[in-house]
């Protein structure tokens, strides 16, 4: 009998695969996007790509492919609730993809598709069947060339036709994107022959089927007011699941039980002297500290630290929810850091750079735990009060109290939920958010804090929570647009007007504004309108998403609503853009001279100046310098 493949098998077959039809092994990118702020984390493959695929980042190759760490969570798609409770939702997962930038096409990709599934890795060809899209509109007419194309590998009756929500992907609301089709495994023997019947299919929530693959024909570039236009050049973008082929290959119907997690799950149930047999419902809190740690090992791999907002607070939430589900199965003591550990070990070898920062790992994992369970001890304290004297008969757990658990000992609104599930109770988290949101806002009322950060900080929580996703920016592609006024606050209030001399924050529904983000400045310029001007002193993200222009109103009065225009000055930017590309060349020369073990530690990327932090062992001479750089060119 054949071998199996296991899963970290999986990433050099698919390498060599596509290297052997001349594609470049481009190494994974970082969690935290570069050079995109319109991106909290490196969600697909192609997202290191995507300007590439816009013409605008030309690379010496036009094949590529990759194995690329990629995170879900926070944003939109938000399915940190049910990580650990099925059998296929992650954090942290690994994509596979082949990618072609103006190169090859439809026959290429789904050639390579189905015979790398079929035929290097061995899947029966009879339990896959295939969807194409069924059109859309008069711009996006349905794909009848992949359609023929497919017949060639599969019976037309297991070819589906799906509309837009399933068969047409996009990166976002603008960028690239296309139709798209997808592989679907059939977890019976054979798959069923009904794709002429409505109604049937793997886009029904039909949990006999998995997808496997998703197949994307970059054919336009989207754009705000929702125009499709052809790209010069189109591409293949593709995306497979590591932690699915792996289910189906080691043929253990669950991604958590594949290889690549099982080592995790198992260190925990050791840890926590739980039994070492499958516990069926009870295996979900082990699941999702396996999952949790490697999210969170990756991510302080990448950069990013436990803390209060943006990135680092999606962090904190993974790093909290793995500990109190640890606690729930009797893990007392520090236990997380070991379990991230174990990620170290068992990923190391493909992601090198989690060996390289593995004590830092270890030492953040550590102070974080050890803060959280502080607090968790006397918020805990405070709900079981709570949970007592609820009145009798009373269903719902009391929203002041969670709100008071999340301002005062810092206990995620999602956390308070699952406690008050646990003793039967509901809680209606968005009615906590807001009741945070008032308390804080009455606070700073109170105080007279007008500007304070508390009242700041707060103030742009409510913004995002009512314009997320409604804000685009456009400072790529042009330094001057339009944009509505959605919002403003005046010292730190918001209002529906500032009128001359005030000093004002506003977010517009479109800028070319960069916000201060990753340690790069925000840009500067003004925003003017009939009689109307804002000298424009700084651009915040403080949500990780929304762009906030700070400056003044030094003519006229600007108003919820208004349409202005927006001028980033320019040669302040090209300076900035200067000194960001020093970074990198700074970054690779550190490299190439000290060694690979140099990691960016932080950086300030301003007009005049850059920083960059780095860390190396020993103090630099000039002579270890050049002792290195000539060892390393050998
Ligand atoms: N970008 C596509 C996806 O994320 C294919 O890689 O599914």
């Amino acid at each position: 009998m054949q071998r199996p493949i296991r899963a970290h098998e999986i990433r050099s077959r698919f390498l060599n695969y596509f290297a052997a039809r001349d594609h470049a092994v481009v190494p994974s990118s970082s969690l935290v996007p570069a050079n995109d702020p319109t991106l909290l984390f490196t969600n697909a493959g192609m997202v290191q790509f995507k300007d590439t695929f816009l013409g605008r980042d030309p690379r010496p190759y036009k094949r590529a492919v990759t194995v690329q760490r990629c995170l879900r969570a926070g944003g939109k798609h938000n399915d940190l609730d049910n990580v650990g409770f099925t059998e296929r939702h992650h954090t942290l997962f690994e994509m596979l993809g082949n990618f072609s930038f103006g190169d090859y096409f439809k026959p290429d990709a789904i050639r390579w598709g189905w015979e790398f599934l079929t035929e290097d890795l061995g899947i029966a060809a009879d339990r896959l069947v295939v969807s194409v899209f069924s059109g859309e509109g008069e711009s996006a007419p349905a794909d009848d060339e992949a359609y023929e194309l497919w017949t060639a590998y599969v019976p037309k009756d297991r070819i589906y036709r799906f509309p837009a929500k399933e068969n047409f992907w996009a990166m976002g609301p603008t960028g690239p994107c296309g139709p798209c089709s997808e592989i679907h495994i059939f977890h019976g023997d054979k798959a069923p022959p009904d794709a002429g019947v409505a109604g049937r299919g793997p886009a029904y929530e039909d949990t006999r089927y998995t997808e496997l693959w998703n197949l994307v024909f970059m054919q336009y570039e989207k754009f705000d007011d929702g125009r499709l236009v052809p790209l010069p050049k189109p591409s293949i973008d593709t995306g497979a699941g590591l932690e699915r082929l792996a289910s189906v290959l080691e043929g253990v119907g669950s991604n958590y039980r594949t290889s690549l997690l099982t080592p995790l799950i198992d260190l925990a149930k050791r840890l926590a002297g739980a039994p070492a047999h499958d516990l069926g419902a009870g295996e979900a809190p082990f699941r999702v500290i396996a999952d949790h740690a490697r999210a969170t090992a990756f991510l302080i791999a990448d950069g990013v630290f436990p803390d209060r907002d943006t990135r680092p607070y999606v962090l904190r939430r993974i790093m909290r929810r793995a500990i109190r589900f640890g606690e729930k199965v009797g893990l007392e003591n520090l236990f997380f850091h070991e379990v991230c550990k174990k990620v170290v070990e068992e990923f190391g070898e493909a992601y090198p750079n989690l060996v390289e920062r593995a004590a830092t790992i270890d030492e953040v994992v550590r102070g974080e735990e050890e803060s959280f369970r502080r607090t968790l001890k006397r918020g805990l304290r405070l709900f079981e009060g709570a949970v007592t004297e609820l009145p009798a008969g009373e269903t719902a757990f009391p929203l002041g109290v969670a709100a008071e658990l999340y301002d005062t000992y810092g206990l995620p609104i999602d956390l308070t939920g699952i406690l008050s599930r646990e003793k039967g109770l509901t809680l209606d988290e968005e009615a906590v958010k807001q009741e945070v949101q008032a308390r804080q806002a009455a606070g700073a009322a109170a105080a007279n804090l007008g500007g304070g950060d508390k009242a700041i900080d707060n103030l742009y929580f409510r913004f995002k929570e009512r314009f997320a996703g409604q804000a685009s920016f456009t400072g790529y592609a042009e330094l001057s647009g339009r944009g509505n006024v959605l919002a403003l606050a005046v010292n730190g209030v918001e209002q529906t007007a500032a009128k001359e001399g005030d000093e004002v924050e506003f977010i517009t529904d479109s800028t070319p504004f960069y916000g201060e983000s990753g340690g790069q400045v925000g840009d500067t310029g003004i925003a003017e309108g009939d009689g109307l001007r804002v000298e424009i002193s700084d651009t915040l993200k403080p949500t990780g998403d929304l762009h906030v222009h700070r400056g003044k109103v030094t003519r006229g009065t600007l108003e919820v609503g208004r349409l202005v225009t927006l001028t980033v000055d320019g040669a302040r930017r090209a300076a900035i853009r200067r000194n960001h590309s020093a970074t990198h060349l700074l970054h690779h020369a550190l490299r190439a001279v000290l060694g690979t073990h140099v990691a960016q530690k932080g950086s300030l990327v301003a007009p005049d100046r850059l920083r960059f932090d780095f860390s190396h062992p020993r103090p630099i001479t000039p002579s270890s310098a050049c002792r290195s750089s000539a060892s390393s060119t050998r």
